[in-house]
């Protein structure tokens, strides 16, 4: 798909490699803008964008919301609890409503999967997935993607752990298939309730261990236990994951160059301690910024896109 195409980006399953590698390019020129605090060019002066967060959210909801008024764009943002569906409106009347007030651009956030994929049957805005439950969340998979490039240059052959509930999570997939584009080495690792069985379909390698996961792995992308996925459900505690799947100082002993990723928000003490968070190796705050570059190349590429 060229860029020119690309009117949505509801997920990674089917973004090419040289398609994600265009984003990086435009990403790249945003985080040098960012980091040395250049105003960018206000390139969608007057264009109108909605943010719909059904779900909770502190990094993804503020980094879009920043980076369209970068752009220059006329921003608004839902919020169900104090919109008309607190007295009863529907999800397809909310939808209904908000189409037609013709925003160029819709972010959406929710907890049933699928959800954007509803709405781009009807909607004539650009749409970006921000979230879908369990489905995906492709731009965090971007910019983790993004972030093992920049610290590791080459990503072919390069070995990623994705650890926790995999089942749950829509940063495990969205990190597998955009990863797979560069022939990253996948594994996962976590509790055996936590892998989907047809998970090696997907060509990813199961480690039950994570000793072992630590000392073979070169960048480890920890997932938050969800609680509100079921997971409290699936664990007899908190503090047992932490003893069997938490990363800590101590674990990491064994390969003392791994680098340590994690969408946050973390649960300090049960899938990392404070210290490890914290050190050198955790690429946590770079996530951050480098999510704020990915959604403004995302949004100039989304702009151009002559798909109506
Ligand atoms: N990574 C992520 O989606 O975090 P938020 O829920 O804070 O947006």
């Amino acid at each position: 798909m060229k860029n020119e195409n690309m009117k949505n980006l509801l997920g990674l399953r089917n973004l090419k490699k040289d398609y994600i590698e265009e984003i990086f390019k435009i990403t790249s020129y945003y985080k040098k803008k960012i980091e040395n605090k250049i105003c960018v060019e206000k390139i969608l002066d007057g264009k109108s964008v909605i943010n719909l967060f059904f779900e909770s959210s502190t990094r993804t909801q503020t980094s879009f919301e920043l980076s369209e008024k970068m752009l220059g764009m006329n921003v608004v943002n839902f919020s169900k609890g104090s919109s008309s569906m607190n007295k009863g409106e529907s999800l397809l009347d909310t939808l209904k409503t908000i189409e037609s007030m013709k925003f160029d651009f819709l972010v959406v956030r929710h907890q049933v999967p699928g959800v954007p994929y509803l709405i781009e049957k009807y909607s004539s805005s650009k749409i970006i997935n921000a979230g879908d439950g369990t489905n995906e969340h492709p731009t965090q998979g971007l910019l983790d993607i993004y972030t093992l490039k920049e610290e590791f240059g080459e990503l072919k052959n390069l070995n990623v752990c994705i650890m926790g509930n995999i089942s749950h999570s829509r940063v495990a997939k969205s990190n597998i298939f955009g990863l797979k584009q560069f022939d990253a080495n996948i594994s996962v690792c976590g509790p055996i309730p936590f892998i989907p069985r047809d998970i090696e379909g997907l060509g990813v390698n199961v480690m039950l261990d994570t000793n072992e996961a630590v000392k073979k792995s070169d960048a480890l992308i920890l997932l938050r236990v969800q609680m509100e996925r079921e997971a409290g459900t699936m664990l007899s505690s908190l503090s047992e994951y932490n003893r069997h799947y938490g990363i800590t100082m101590d674990r990491i002993k064994s390969n003392p160059e791994i680098k340590i990723l994690h969408p946050g928000p973390m649960n300090i003490n049960v899938e990392i301690d404070y210290e490890t968070s914290v050190m050198q190796n955790s690429m946590v705050l770079r996530q951050v910024t480098n999510g704020l570059a990915v959604k403004c190349a995302l949004f100039k590429i989304m702009n151009e896109s002559k798909v109506k």
